[in-house]
């Protein structure tokens, strides 16, 4: 194909790009520059997609046979490009997320759940559910039956710029006693960019269009897996201290952010690891073994990282005084858990 890959040079992008020039596709990224040139083999355009006359120069009249666009800010840049690039290629692939359904999301929903409410052609980039929501409906206004939504759930894998798995890498890689949220069968939903990126382009080149959940199947890892296999990865230092869900809430310490990735399996967030994903795998979405995104996200981390870590957005993870603080709410009130020796 002849790509073009609206970003390409943090995570997501990046990842697109990657899989995209080991597929032999003819690859073109368009961002500032501000955070350096894509993959070798990519041609780089540069302009500020959120002002219109920028981005017509930079595309000039060049045409492509699709786009895979991951921005998440204000809609109205989405409705543009889209707008821009309707007649210059067939397919446009968004990298959306399963953030766009209505809040608390429910255990198993589908695509058909109801989302958040949001326009197209908004300029606020405040609230981002109402962003990839808005971004959604803008791709569909220009490419209505030749759009494929990939509502992500949580993407992990080498070049993450949330900093969800490298928190857990570092802090096991210090060692010492490490609070583990349980229960430690605690089922996981995730995806490795590299498959995300990968199972898009394939959609792509073959047409696939319509929205889809795209993420693992829920259980693809549990807690106790990803920890035990993080902690071997990453020295296998770490005494792993499972603490029971209650034992974190009386601690006063917030799920998904300050314990990255993990969620208590009731609760408002329950439902981030409880997607329905039957419809993207049976069009072909397929997850790697939890252990080489571990792998692979360790040796970035200690080869590559110090450059491309520098875009990290989010703080994410838990300090010493709460992990303590854990530590002491769980035996006070006996809500040490088992893990089970593996
Ligand atoms: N992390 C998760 O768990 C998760 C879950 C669900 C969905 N998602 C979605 O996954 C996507 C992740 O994207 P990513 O950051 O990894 O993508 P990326 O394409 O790797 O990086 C963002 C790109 O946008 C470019 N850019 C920023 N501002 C720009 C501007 N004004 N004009 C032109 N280009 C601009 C950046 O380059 P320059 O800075 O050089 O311009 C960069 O290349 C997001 O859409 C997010 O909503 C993430």
């Amino acid at each position: 194909m002849r790509l073009l890959v609206l970003g390409g040079t943090h995570f997501v992008g990046r990842a697109v790009v990657e899989a995209a020039l080991a597929r032999g596709d003819q690859v073109t990224t368009l961002t500032r520059g501000v955070s350096g040139p894509p993959p070798d083999g990519a041609k780089p355009l540069y302009a500020d997609r959120t002002r219109s006359a920028d981005l017509v120069r930079a595309v000039g009249d060049r045409t492509w046979d699709a786009v895979i666009d991951t921005w998440a800010g204000a809609p109205v840049v989405v409705a543009e490009s889209a707008a821009l690039l309707s007649g210059r290629l067939r397919h446009y692939g968004y990298v959306s997320s399963a953030s766009v359904y209505s809040w608390p999301i429910p255990l198993g929903v589908d695509e058909t759940a109801s989302t958040v409410a949001a326009d197209p052609r908004s300029f606020h980039d405040s609230d981002y559910s109402a962003c990839k929501r808005g971004a959604e409906l803008a791709v569909l206004e220009h490419f209505a039956g030749r759009a494929l939504l990939a509502r992500a759930g949580l993407i992990l894998g080498p070049h993450e710029d949330v900093g969800r798995l490298p928190w857990w890498l570092h802090r096991l890689h210090q060692g010492g006693r490490v609070v583990a949220p349980g229960p430690a069968g605690r089922p996981l939903q995730l995806i490795d960019a590299r498959d995300l990126a990968e199972w898009m382009l394939r959609c792509a080149d073959g047409g696939t269009t319509g929205t889809f959940n795209a993420v693992s199947r829920p259980g693809h890892t549990t807690m106790e897996e990803l920890l035990t296999i993080a902690n071997e990865t990453a020295g296998g230092s770490a005494e792993l201290i499972w603490v029971s869900p209650d034992a974190i809430a009386r601690a006063g310490v917030s799920a998904w952010t300050e314990l990255p990735i993990w969620t208590p399996p009731t609760g408002e967030l329950a439902g981030l690891h409880a997607f329905d994903v039957t419809a993207a795998h049976a069009n072909g979405l397929r997850c790697r073994p939890i252990a080489e995104t571990v792998r692979d996200t360790w040796h970035w981390l200690q080869d590559q990282a110090p450059a491309s870590y520098a875009h990290a957005r989010t703080a994410v993870g838990l300090d010493q005084a709460a992990e303590e603080r854990i530590h002491h709410a769980a035996a006070q009130a006996g809500m040490r858990l088992p893990g089970r020796p593996r």
